[in-house]
């Protein structure tokens, strides 16, 4: 069970969500991706809706439904995600970046599909851009929520992440306890805030997860 404001201090504004993994072209039959299913962003993208927000939900290819009552923007790469956001950025009051985008990309697509040889293939890769880190080097009013998906010192990863991001709270998601993570229905996940306080929240559906971090949401844009 979870406590839901009546007067919700998110009714009406825009909040903008990414979610999903992204897919990086080798060449036309060929892909780098990540296991994120987008189950975590679209609960929020659900909730936030739910609490009166206006909602734009930027998705990497997922097997999942549509939320209602969302402006839905599909789309594949880490560039066209980062294209995407950046473009609403000025009119959104909350950025929520679920997303699990790619940091590497090959340096280069083939045009055609690449036909194997006697020898081995190493494919070099390249950065993509931070989105999120972007969009913290550019902030003006939004609040910005952060994920960090962490198998190992979580604490100090996550902290170091919402500092050089210049984020307003991150949400932590080990990788590896049973429970939580990418593929699941439920989530293990401790909220850090720019204040220095945190609170580490036990097992529970991604829904009430996101329920629970709408709240924080709402605190912060209260205060
Ligand atoms: N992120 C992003 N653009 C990228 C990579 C990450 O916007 N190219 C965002 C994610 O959506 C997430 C946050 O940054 O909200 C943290 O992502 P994560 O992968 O945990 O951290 P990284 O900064 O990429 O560092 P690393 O993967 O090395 O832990
Ligand atoms: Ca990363």
């Amino acid at each position: 069970m979870y406590f839901r404001p009546i007067d919700s201090n998110i009714n009406g504004k825009t909040v903008l969500i990414t979610a999903g993994p992204t897919q990086e072209k080798i060449d036309p039959v060929r892909y780098f991706t990540n296991r994120s299913s987008g189950k975590m962003g679209y609960a929020i993208a659900r909730e936030a809706s739910k609490r009166g927000a206006k909602v734009i939900l930027i998705s990497g290819p997922t097997n999942l439904e549509k939320p209602d009552n969302v402006e839905f923007v599909p789309v594949i790469s880490a560039a066209q995600m980062f294209e995407k956001v950046i473009e609403r950025y000025e009119e959104v009051d909350v950025v929520v970046k679920t997303a699990a985008v790619a940091d590497y990309r090959p340096k280069n697509i083939h045009d055609q599909k690449v036909k194997k040889q006697p020898s081995d293939w190493a494919v070099e890769m390249e950065r993509t851009t931070d989105i999120l880190q972007t969009l913290g080097d550019k902030k003006t009013k939004q609040l910005l929520v952060g994920f960090a998906a962490e198998s190992e010192n979580v604490d100090e990863y996550a902290k170091g992440k919402l500092k050089r991001k210049n984020l307003d709270m991150i949400v932590a998601n080990s990788i590896v306890e049973a429970g939580a993570g990418f593929q699941g229905d439920t989530n293990i996940v401790t909220i850090y805030k720019k204040d220095g306080t945190s609170k580490a929240l036990p097992l529970m559906s991604k829904q009430e997860v996101s329920a629970n971090l709408l709240n924080e949401i709402e605190q912060l844009l209260k205060d």
